[in-house]
């Protein structure tokens, strides 16, 4: 029986819970069966249980690896097009971020704090699950035993709460109607250089160090944190949840919490974001 590895995309257009991009491993006759019910030879229907709605959705092959390729995979370090590559998938998420920027950035321009607090609400989700869940739960830890030094990865830690923390507060601001613009350019620029030092620094030199082993293991572990990842909603509740919070801080407690995460910004930008 010949396994493939495949890394899909939902085409649902508007679902933002966390099954709308991953990998997955299946015999190929299973794929045949699921494809037959697209004519487009790379869309197939979504296996039972893998859309977190319950339904049957249109999933599109992004890429397709056969297991008996893997082991040709593991040996070079190109990677491109290949469903075998741990780097390649986050860089593949840094593209989404990006896309996600831009859009926040014309939002932010227009005044629309509504569509603001959608989008920032997706894209929150994708930190979690990429820079928190994958990144750092899963991928750091088999770091450990790379010739990686503590320092590179003590900095993109760093980044992520930076970015944490600017983004809960921007969308704290929202909760309440208020568009922190500098925050808001904050996060933008912040997040365009962290994703820069990932891409360019960081992950070529991961991916020159993982063998086959590591990168299925890391792969797996992928697949367990979108399984197990919960996204939060961009409904009232949470929206009343941050007004709470707001409310709770005094309102210069919360000048001064947002002051001090745009300092905190400013010196990585000089420093680490670069
Ligand atoms: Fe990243
Ligand atoms: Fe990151």
């Amino acid at each position: 029986m010949k396994m493939l590895e495949i890394k899909y995309k939902c085409l649902h257009p508007s679902c933002i819970v966390n099954c709308r991009d991953g990998v997955i491993a299946m015999p190929e006759e299973h794929f045949n069966v699921l494809k037959g019910h697209y004519a487009d030879e790379t869309t197939f229907r979504s296996p039972k249980g893998l859309c977190r709605l319950g339904f049957n959705q249109a999933y599109k092959a992004v890429a397709i690896i056969a297991e008996a390729d893997f082991a040709d995979a593991a040996h070079g370090h190109e990677h491109e097009g290949c469903g075998h590559d741990p780097m390649g998938l986050l860089s593949a998420d840094h593209q989404v971020i990006l896309k996600k920027l831009d859009e926040i950035e014309q939002q932010i321009k227009m005044r629309d704090s509504g569509t603001l607090w959608r989008t920032t609400t997706e894209l929150e989700n994708i930190i979690m699950l990429h820079s928190i869940h994958k990144e750092e739960d899963t991928l750091f830890p088999f770091l450990l035993d790379l010739p990686i030094g503590d320092g590179l990865v003590s900095i993109i830690k760093e980044d992520h709460r930076e970015l944490v923390t600017l983004m809960h507060s921007f969308r704290t601001g929202l909760a309440e109607s208020r568009i922190l613009d500098g925050l808001g350019m904050s996060i933008i620029v912040c997040l365009r250089s962290h994703i820069r030092k990932e891409d360019n620094e960081f992950f070529k030199l991961i991916d020159k160090l993982l063998d086959h082993d590591l990168r299925t293991r890391i792969l797996a572990g992928f697949k367990k944190a979108e399984d197990a990842f919960v996204p939060i909603v961009a409904d009232e509740n949470t929206r009343e949840q941050l007004k709470k919070e707001a409310l709770a801080m005094k309102r210069d407690e919360m000048d001064d919490a947002i002051a001090a995460a745009l300092e905190e910004t400013r010196s990585s930008l000089s420093g680490c974001c670069h």
